[in-house]
């Protein structure tokens, strides 16, 4: 029996490479398809059906009960329950998409999102003047599509493209400005791109406006990683060197406009029939692509430069689409609470649930977003860059090559590698898997200290134990993989060290967490739903992140992933005007918490390094 299989998701046709036994649900967030899971992957809602079309996968007890014979006969199984058995291609349902439950958002009064984007357009067909009706070009326009604001090129050109065209012509409209008369009847042709702007990757999906649907995604990494992997220190570029916001700006207006070429290749559409552009991103990643230096955020109290939507063209920019195109760039609610935090607090309805819920994007910053009674209190802490692989020793980003989950399996732990290929390093979800293992075993205790091979409890396999290694000073390591099996032909050993920037790291989360909880006079076990976003969450184990302290111990049901949320939001946005006005209530009224000066966190965070006695 192999020990690893291939699987393939249709209909994007999205390949992993996973352990046998791995849940099929798993598979599918670690291929990039998030699925529904309302009951948090207890085989009880049958909400994550898909269908096995080639390969082994046994149905279990739950998907007996939830599935008929015929349905089972056909290859239909709940992703939450059924194991991967073999190499196997799936058949993935809209309905089980995770966006499929997303789609309709309601908004504080209940109602739903009219999904009425702010980009519109009317063919017209107008009478042509005559000495009974001489009416000006515009007004003649606007009797039929209604009072606009019109640019000065819009208008310069607005007497011959009537005259041309016999004065049929289809009319661009964006938030009550004409933004383009264009010959002939081009309504079919009406498209947007939402971006999340990230420190580390960029995604743009581009949409139909005229259908809400997505016709293509692409993603690239933020060339301003050449400048500085994190935050901070391009902040810290900006503000010691001259020249740098300018050029940090133009390497990511580049890649976005390099990203807005892939999208309109992939999808065949014109890419001049780009209307408008959303852009959610953290504060120092948004300020960076607008030009604004973040230098501010460097400094206490780490002040953003504004705090409400940018609306602008694209042309102020550099963005390459049409040349009147809207760009809409989100609000910030503090130093280190962006954009994407806005959106995924819209694109998660955070700003109208009426049970308190926690959103949480775990990252080198951990946002953190709290909804009670009405009320949004957000924070960020600095995690650092542990889940990221940095400052790991054998930590590395989750490319080909990195151990991305470890299990037990009965005497020894195994692990697999993205790509199916021989082991580089250690990534986040790995790291995770393999401190909760040795937790688990006994090897590491509370205080996250590895134990010696006479230590750890009779209980530990002597396979796992042989995988100790006392150094001289005491300190003891965990042989992962052998020089053998590791592709520099380097042993991969988890320090000690890498187990205490771990701790830093879940401790700065958690204490932020347990804060912003007891502010509200609340316990973990209040809370309805804790939302676990970013790309990152989509692939942590729920046990294994309770295990070691990174999330709450709360019944599984209540975590949930929600994939890209920024992203998410950035979407909405572009598809209802009625979001953009939401968006900006969002931002206006959440309190943003600073905790960095905090003595309470202090407090709260040496006591949230330590690892929870079980969980
Ligand atoms: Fe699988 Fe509910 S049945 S998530």
């Amino acid at each position: 029996m192999k020990s690893r299989y291939k699987v393939t998701f249709q209909p994007s046709g999205r390949t992993v490479h996973v352990l046998a036994e791995t849940i099929l649900f798993e598979a599918a967030a670690r291929a990039g398809v998030l699925l529904q899971s309302p009951c948090g992957g207890k085989g009880t809602c049958g909400k994550c059906r898909v269908r096995v079309v080639e390969g082994a996968c046994a149905p279990s007890e739950a998907c007996r009960s939830a599935l008929t014979e015929e349905q089972l006969e056909e290859g239909y199984r709940l992703a939450c329950q059924a194991k991967v058995g073999g190499d196997s291609v799936v058949d993935v349902p809209d309905a089980s998409l995770y966006e499929a439950s997303t789609k309709i958002l309601t908004s504080g009064e209940g109602r739903e999102l009219s999904g009425q984007p702010a980009v519109w357009k009317r063919y017209v067909e107008l009478p042509c003047p005559s000495s009974e009706d001489a009416v000006a070009d515009l007004r003649r326009l606007e009797r039929e599509i209604g009072k606009v604001h019109v640019h000065l090129d819009v208008m310069q050109g607005l007497p011959n493209a009537l005259r041309d065209n016999a004065f049929k012509g289809t009319a661009v409209v964006c938030s009550s400005r004409l933004l383009a008369f264009e010959p002939g009847n081009t309504e079919g042709q009406c498209y947007g791109v939402a971006f999340d702007l990230g420190t580390t990757t960029v995604v743009g999906e581009l949409i139909d406006l005229t259908t809400g649907r997505e016709l293509a995604v692409v993603a690239t990494m933020n060339p301003q990683i050449s400048l500085g992997d994190d935050v901070i220190s391009r902040i810290t570029r900006a503000r010691e060197t001259p020249g740098a916001v300018e050029e940090m700006q133009a390497s990511v207006v580049g890649a976005l406009n390099e990203l807005i070429e892939e999208l309109v290749a992939e999808a065949d559409v014109p890419q001049e029939k780009i209307y408008e552009i959303t852009v959610a991103g953290n504060t120092t990643m948004q300020h960076l692509f607008c030009g604004i230096s973040p230098a501010a955020l460097g400094e206490v109290p780490f002040p953003p430069a504004y705090n409400r939507t940018l609306m602008m063209t694209t042309r102020e920019v550099g963005l390459r689409v049409h040349p009147n195109a809207r760009l809409c760039v989100f609000p910030n609610i503090g130093g280190f609470v962006g954009g994407d935090t806005v959106a995924g607090i819209l694109a998660n309805g955070l700003h109208c649930t009426d049970r308190p819920a926690v959103l949480v994007d775990i990252g080198t910053n951990g946002e953190i977003v709290l909804a009670c009674d009405g009320k949004l209190f957000t924070t960020s802490t600095a995690a650092g860059p542990a889940f990221e692989g940095a400052r790991i020793s054998a930590g590395m980003r989750a490319t080909v090559g990195a151990i991305e989950k470890v299990v037990m399996n009965g005497e020894d732990l195994v692990y697999n590698v993205i790509g199916d290929t021989a082991p580089i390093g250690l990534c986040g979800t790995g790291l995770i898997d393999l401190a909760a293992v040795l937790l688990r075993a006994g090897i590491i205790d509370a205080t996250g200290r590895v134990l010696g091979k006479e230590e750890v409890p009779s209980s530990v396999p002597s396979a796992l134990c042989s995988r100790l290694h006392e150094r001289d000073d005491g300190k003891v390591d965990v042989l992962v993989a052998s020089a053998e099996e590791s592709k520099s032909g380097e042993a991969i050993y988890l320090l000690q060290r890498d187990i205490r920037e771990l701790q830093l790291a879940t401790g700065a989360i958690r204490a932020g967490l347990n804060i912003m909880l007891q502010r509200c006079g609340l316990t973990a076990d209040d809370l309805s739903e804790v939302l676990i976003a970013g790309g990152f969450g989509n692939f942590i184990r729920r046990g294994n992140a309770r295990r070691i302290g990174l999330l709450p111990n709360i019944p599984s049901d209540r975590l949930r992933f929600v994939g890209n949320a920024s992203s998410m939001g950035a979407k909405y946005v572009l598809i209802s005007e009625e979001a953009r006005g939401i968006v900006e209530s969002i931002a206006e009224s959440a309190e943003h918490v600073d905790l960095s000066m905090d003595p309470e966190f202090q407090m709260e965070f040496g006591m949230a390094m330590m690892f929870p006695e079980d969980a």
